[in-house]
Formats: C-alpha cells, sequence, structure tokens
C-alpha cells in the first residue's frame, strides 16, 4: 500500500520504492489490519485536570491501545460549554494530541453560542449529563439539525449517591437500570419532533438499555467494563472499579455480553483520575475506569472467547464510530481511503500491568489479567504512530473535520 496526504494511492503487490509518496506498507507483515479504531468516548482531561491526564498523555495511551482517531468529553476544568473554554481545550488539542481528535460540548441554551461552539473543525457533537436533562426542552428546539447528541443516559431523577462506604459493592441499587430506561423514554419523547437530530446513548449497562435504545432509533455503545466487571468486583476493588453508570450484579453482564449484536459501538469511557483521588473511601473517590490501553486486549480476548467475529468488533469499533461521526472513506483499503488502521494479532496473549501504563493513571481494576489480542501497529493517515511496542513520534493529531474533508477530497 502507498499512502500521499493520509489517503490510499494505490495497493502494491510486492514491494518497490516509489518517490514522492508519504509511506510504504506491507501491512499484512505486521499483523491483521482493521480499520482504524475510533473511540468517541474519553476523557483526556488536560487545562486544570491535566494532573489526572492531558492531551499529551491521553492520546499517546490511545495509540498504544489502537486507537487512531478520539473524541474527547467536555466535563473538563473549566467545562467546555462556552466559546473561552472551547479555544482554550482546541489550542490544547492542537498542540499536544497524538492521534486524531474531536471533542463534544457540553450543553449550552443560548442558541447563538451553541450554533458558534458546533461550527468548530475539531466539534463532534454535544454530549448530555444526567444534570442536563431539565434543559432539554430549550434544546430540543435549538439544536441545528444535523448535529449529534451523545447521552449519559441516566434519569436524575432516580439517581442519588450513597453517603456511607458501606455501599461499596451496591452502587447499582441508587443508580439502578430503571434510570437509564427512563432516560431514554424521555430523551425520546423531547426529540420525538427532531429526526433530524442524531441521538447515541453512551455506555449503555444492560440488554434493557441497548433494546430501549435502538428502539427509540438511537444508536448505542457499551463499554469494556460492563462487559467484564460487575458488582462484586466493585466490592472487591471499592474505588478502583466505581464509575457511572456503576458496575451491575453479573446476570445483568451476561446478559449484555449476549446482546453484543445489538450494540453499534464499544467506547472505552477512559475517566482518569489520580491515584491519591482513587484512595479516598468508597463513598468520596471520583467514578471513572481508565482503560484506553487495554480495551483492544480485551475485546480481542471476547473475539477469542467466541461473544464476537472480529468483523463484527471491527464494526463496533471502527466502521460504526465512523459513521455515527460522519467519515466517509474509512476503513477500506484501495485508493481514496482514509489510511489510518489499527493491526493486530489476535492470538498474542498479553498480561495487563499497569506499571506499563503511558496514561498518568497507572492502575487499573484489570490488573494482572491476561488476555488474548496484542496491538502491533497504530498507522494514523498512512503514518506509522506505534509500531512493535514502540512509539515512532511521527504522527501530529489533526481535528476530525480534516479528517473528514481527506475522504471528501479523495473522492473528487
Ligand atoms: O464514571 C464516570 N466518570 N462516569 C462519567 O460519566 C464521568 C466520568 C469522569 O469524567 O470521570
Ligand atoms: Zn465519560
Amino acid at each position: 500500500m502507498v499512502t500521499y496526504r493520509g489517503v490510499v494511492v494505490s495497493v502494491l503487490k510486492g514491494f518497490q520504492r516509489i518517490e514522492g509518496v508519504d509511506a510504504h506498507f506491507d501491512l499484512s507483515k505486521l499483523g491483521i489490519a482493521l480499520p482504524g479504531f475510533i473511540d468517541m468516548h474519553v476523557h483526556l482531561r488536560g487545562l486544570e485536570l491535566s494532573y489526572k491526564e492531558d492531551e499529551y498523555s491521553g492520546t499517546r495511551a490511545a495509540a498504544k491501545g489502537g486507537f487512531t482517531l478520539v473524541v474527547d468529553m467536555p466535563n473538563t476544568k473549566p467545562f467546555v460549554r462556552d466559546l473561552e473554554s472551547l479555544r482554550m481545550k482546541i489550542e490544547a488539542l492542537e498542540r499536544y494530541s497524538y492521534v486524531d481528535y474531536g471533542l463534544f460540548i457540553g450543553v449550552n441554551i443560548d442558541q447563538h453560542q451553541l450554533e458558534s461552539m458546533l461550527r468548530y473543525p475539531a466539534v463532534a457533537g454535544i454530549k448530555i449529563y444526567p444534570e442536563d436533562f431539565e434543559h432539554l426542552p430549550q434544546l430540543a428546539r435549538i439544536v441545528p439539525r444535523g448535529t449529534l447528541l451523545v447521552v449519559h443516559a441516566e434519569h436524575p431523577s432516580l439517581i442519588s449517591e450513597p453517603d456511607t462506604a458501606e455501599a461499596r459493592g451496591y452502587r447499582y441499587a441508587y443508580r439502578p437500570i430503571e434510570a437509564e430506561l427512563l432516560a431514554i423514554e424521555e430523551l425520546a419523547k423531547m426529540f420525538a419532533s427532531r429526526s433530524d437530530v442524531k441521538i447515541h446513548i453512551t455506555h449503555a449497562t444492560s440488554r434493557l438499555s441497548v433494546i430501549a435504545a435502538k428502539k427509540a432509533g438511537f444508536t448505542v455503545d457499551t463499554c469494556p467494563h460492563y462487559l467484564y466487571l460487575t458488582c462484586r468486583d466493585e466490592e472487591r476493588l471499592g474505588c478502583l472499579a466505581k464509575v457511572n453508570p456503576p458496575l451491575r450484579e453479573p446476570e445483568t453482564n451476561k446478559e449484555l455480553l449476549n446482546a453484543l449484536h445489538l450494540v453499534d459501538a464499544i467506547t472505552t469511557d477512559h475517566a482518569p483520575h489520580s491515584l491519591e483521588e482513587k484512595s479516598l473511601p468508597f463513598n468520596e473517590c471520583p467514578s471513572g475506569i481508565p482503560s484506553i490501553e487495554v480495551a483492544t486486549s480485551l475485546m480481542l480476548e471476547l473475539v477469542n472467547r467466541g461473544f464476537l467475529t472480529l468483523t463484527k468488533l471491527a464494526y463496533l469499533m471502527s466502521m460504526n464510530p465512523a459513521k455515527i461521526l460522519g467519515l466517509d472513506r474509512w476503513g477500506c483499503i484501495e485508493p481514496g481511503c482514509i489510511a489510518s488502521y489499527t493491526v493486530i494479532d489476535p492470538r498474542k496473549e498479553v498480561r495487563i500491568s499497569s506499571e506499563s501504563f503511558v496514561s498518568k493513571a497507572r492502575y487499573s481494576p484489570y490488573e494482572g489479567m491476561v488476555v488474548r489480542g496484542s496491538i502491533e501497529a497504530t498507522i494514523v493517515r498512512g503514518i506509522p504512530a506505534y509500531v512493535d511496542e514502540v512509539f515512532t513520534e511521527l504522527v501530529h493529531g489533526i481535528p476530525l473535520s480534516e479528517v473528514k474533508k481527506l475522504g471528501l477530497e479523495a473522492e473528487r
């Protein structure tokens, strides 16, 4: 394969050097080449939360995990919901992102500001949190057509926080599945007349939530921790397994595993916090599980165990997220395709060890687990970013809209 300016220009049999092109690859020598993985739900933190993670450490961790493009969440400090914080955040991403990037902005019910923010090249859409549900009626009136809304679907009226560390292992009772179902129902009602906006439910924790989202015409993702971990792990690991929505009972986890065919995407919800914060008592520590470096291996292990095929995995982790984000010419190897690929060895054993993490959050609820499936190379627009456990330092991330243009330009 030969690439020029991030796009495949020809696919060669045998290998020869051609002057004036960016890269020559024989992807098959590296492993199995899959469409470039996209994680459309990460928390890169940065700004005043850089002690937890920043745009550089988070996107290198992404490349190591096989992700060629990530989409960041707005719950930083300051919260990204006005032009000033958006500009600061974009500047940091422009400067430090190692892989391609987009970001979601927070809810702002000033129509003019909302529209201005949505026009920024890196902006992929709006993230709706439980505390934003009171603004849904206004939002349904002002949100521009074609906008992607990504929703943390837990209805605020049905969730509470335990004020005792005794709740360890039982947080699911304080934030039940019914909160997810009610949130999805309310969204469907509020946006019933807005078939021109795209609604995506993120981190669904149960088969029932997935079915409700699909019935409402939404797309939906889940995360590796809802497939691997349960309330028993929360009991065992405490803060390291504290996450929102919470880990559920083993039965729910099993049902979700068997419903993967209904899901549109896998996201990591990589949510780094400092080890000091995670060492607080259970009812005081922040929620969130960092997993971007191990998510692909965890998902490949599920392929090995027969829960899904490699093809379905490519849809969940690349093709469908690309479609949801509006990326064309993605995941193909022919002239005109955007040349981002994730190369894997589906059988190679990997021992999960947070000591090797490049994320600042160097702990993991999966510590010591041995899974089958490794990242052999992460190639971003024809440039190797991570090959054979080495960061090449050759790549610099570009915003989502620029990546989109590559596909469109190539079509002309
Ligand atoms: O567990 C979570 N952590 N859930 C969220 O919705 C936010 C995230 C974070 O930002 O830490
Ligand atoms: Zn999140």
